[in-house]
Formats: C-alpha cells, sequence, structure tokens
C-alpha cells in the first residue's frame, strides 16, 4: 500500500480531501490527518475493529489509551459518564484546542480505545480539516500521533510520510502543525485535576480557569504514572542521542562533542539564544527565543537531524519558565 496524498489548500481540495476522507473512516480505515498540535493517525472512535488497526500500524503497546476528537461540546458530553462544571470551563476557555481532558467513559466509547481502563481523554482540535471530517463523519475520531510507537511526532505530512506511508491508504497535508507539540492533557477525574502530560496550555494558564492543578511529575515512574504510559520517561524519541545543555562558548561545546563523538559532522546543534558560529552551517539550527514558535519547530528540527544522520544532537536548553513546560518536558523525554 501507498500512502495517497490530498491538499486542501484550495477550498474545493480541502472539500474533495475531506469527503474522501470521511469515506474512507465510514469504512472503518484508518486515516492520518493534521491537527494543530501535530498530525493523528484517525480511525472510528466507536468501532473496535477500525481502532485495533491503529495499534497494529503504529506498534503501539495495548495499555496506551487512545484521545478521542469531537467536533462540539454536545460530542464531547455523549463520549462520557458526566461533564462536570469544570469540564465546561475548560471547554469555553480551551477549545478548541491543544487540551485533552480525562473524564469517564461512556458505554459507547470501545474499551479498546480507553486500553481496558474507564476513562478516555476527550479533544476537540482547532484545526479546520480534522473538525470538518468529525462533522462530515458525525462520529468521533480515535486518534493518537501519526507515527510508529516511542519515535517523534509528526509535524507535517512528509513526516508522516516517510514512517507510515506504507500503511495506510491516505494521508491529506494540512500544512505544517501549528502547535508543534502534543496537547496538553489534564486528569479531571482526580482532584485537584492533575496534568499528566504538560503542553502549550500550561499550569497557570489552568490555573486561573480552575483554580488549584496538580501535576503527576512528582509521582513520575511510579505505579501511578503508568495511568498514561504516555508519562514513561523514555519516548518521543529521534534517533540520534539528543542531550539538552546550556555552553558558555563554543569551545565548551567541542570539548562536549570531542567526548561523546568521533565525527563531527555528525553532531548537530539546535540553539535559541547562543549561537555557535564556528561548526558547518547546515549542522546549527537556529529556533527563535520564543515558547510557541521554539514549539513549532522542534520536532521538525529533530526530524531534520535524524534524516541527516545525526550522531548527537544538543539543544539548548530552554528556561524554566512555565509557557516552556511543555517543551521541556518533551526534550527531557527525548533524551533519556
Ligand atoms: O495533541 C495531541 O494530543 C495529539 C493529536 C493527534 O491530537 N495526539 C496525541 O496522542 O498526542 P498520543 O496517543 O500520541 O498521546 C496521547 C497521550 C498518551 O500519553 C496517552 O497515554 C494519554 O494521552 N492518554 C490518552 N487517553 C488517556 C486516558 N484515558 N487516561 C490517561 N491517559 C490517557
Ligand atoms: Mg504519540
Amino acid at each position: 500500500m501507498t500512502a495517497e496524498v490530498l491538499s486542501t489548500h484550495t477550498p474545493e481540495l480541502f472539500q474533495k480531501a475531506v469527503r474522501h476522507a470521511a469515506e474512507l473512516l465510514r469504512a472503518g480505515e484508518v486515516v492520518a490527518l493534521p491537527t494543530e498540535t501535530v498530525y493523528g493517525l484517525a480511525a472510528n472512535a466507536l468501532e473496535e475493529n477500525a481502532i485495533a488497526k491503529i495499534f497494529k500500524i503504529k506498534g503501539r503497546p495495548a495499555n496506551n489509551p487512545i484521545i478521542v476528537h469531537v467536533a462540539s461540546n454536545e460530542m464531547a458530553k455523549s463520549c462520557v459518564k458526566n461533564f462536570p462544571p469544570v469540564a465546561e470551563k475548560l471547554a469555553r476557555s480551551f477549545w478548541p484546542g491543544p487540551l485533552t481532558v480525562i473524564l469517564p467513559r461512556a458505554e459507547k466509547i470501545p474499551e479498546i480505545v480507553a486500553a481496558g481502563g474507564q476513562t478516555v481523554g476527550i479533544r476537540w482540535p482547532s484545526h479546520p480539516f480534522i473538525q470538518a471530517v468529525i462533522l462530515e463523519c458525525d462520529f468521533p475520531l480515535a486518534a493518537p500521533s501519526a507515527n510508529l510507537s516511542n519515535s517523534i511526532s509528526p509535524t507535517n505530512a512528509e513526516h508522516v510520510s516517510r514512517s507510515l506511508g506504507g500503511k495506510i491508504p491516505l494521508i491529506v497535508d494540512g500544512g505544517q502543525s501549528q502547535v508543534g507539540i502534543e496537547s496538553t492533557v489534564l486528569d479531571l477525574t482526580v482532584s485537584p485535576p492533575s496534568i499528566l502530560r504538560p503542553g502549550m496550555i500550561h499550569a497557570e494558564s489552568l490555573v486561573a480557569v480552575i483554580g488549584e492543578v496538580g501535576s503527576e511529575k512528582s509521582k513520575m515512574g511510579s505505579e501511578k504514572s503508568l495511568r498514561s504510559p504516555g508519562l514513561l520517561k523514555k519516548h518521543y524519541a529521534p534517533k540520534a542521542k539528543l542531550v539538552v545543555m546550556n555552553w558558555k562558548d563554543e569551545n565548551e561545546l567541542r570539548d562536549h562533542f570531542a567526548h561523546r563523538v568521533s565525527d563531527l559532522a555528525k553532531c548537530h546543534v539546535i540553539a535559541h539564544t547562543r549561537i555557535p558560529s564556528g561548526f558547518d552551517a547546515a549542522n546549527v539550527s537556529v529556533i527563535p527565543h520564543d515558547a510557541e514558535a521554539f514549539a513549532r519547530a522542534i520536532y521538525a528540527e529533530l526530524h531534520r537531524c535524524d534524516e541527516a544522520g545525526a550522531e548527537l544532537i544538543v539543544v539548548e536548553a530552554p528556561p524554566d519558565l512555565p509557557e516552556w513546560s511543555g517543551i521541556a518536558d518533551r526534550l527531557r523525554r527525548a533524551s533519556s
């Protein structure tokens, strides 16, 4: 199988792609669709056999639950046992957008989506394409990131094509993902609500809307964190070894490389404030020093380093600020 890749940059192409994607999804197929965070590998969330295909295609462990994507509050409510006031508040402030809430699942959500558990993660994405497909299908879509299990999420159609192009019938090209890292996952089944996976909607924004918020971080590695296997320490990793660090000057950076690799040409640097000049320009990426711009670009840079055959990627450490917490989390996982 070779995936057909459909563009969406004119209204006609957009509509044609919506119809084709919906047709395949109704037939129980799995397709890759753009979302504002990262590309998703979507299937009918109400159909067990379709979801089983997602697990197989990704090589995803059966104990890792999948997020269900909706296109209205009403659809969100139909997927859960009850939608508490705190969820209403969050939906008003952050949906559609990069926030997933965990709630007790409704009977109609198959067990396989929830990896056998009693809860389900729900998100209303803001990307117009996936919204249009959900409305056209009139059923919610289960969608993990469209990559092989444990590798970096795709932020453009090309990334999807490289890893899953031979395994699915359709990839819809909706451009570069605007957010660039995966959604914030917030568990609403505990009190106070607890951040299972930080993202660009950070703790302080959540606190501003709902008051108290806890974090699973302190429990990392304990049994509790298996509630969300995406929290396992090693995840979202490039093929190359990744190191997150600060360097005083270029000499320090060079010393660091000398200890780790024999061939300087296989070292890549991703910087946002300390831009090294004495390296092959092809091996130095500069991302703007702005959390949103950094998040949008970082996965594409990691994909690019892997493609270039990097052995070592050195990423300049992100600042210790709330708006960088999602990025810091992903870099931590990528480097462990
Ligand atoms: O931005 C995103 O969330 C993207 C796009 C496609 O929407 N999706 C995504 O899905 O990142 P995935 O499967 O790659 O990551 C979902 C994370 C995993 O860490 C999973 O363990 C956790 O969310 N998760 C999903 N359902 C859960 C549940 N019921 N309880 C606890 N954790 C859950
Ligand atoms: Mg993923």
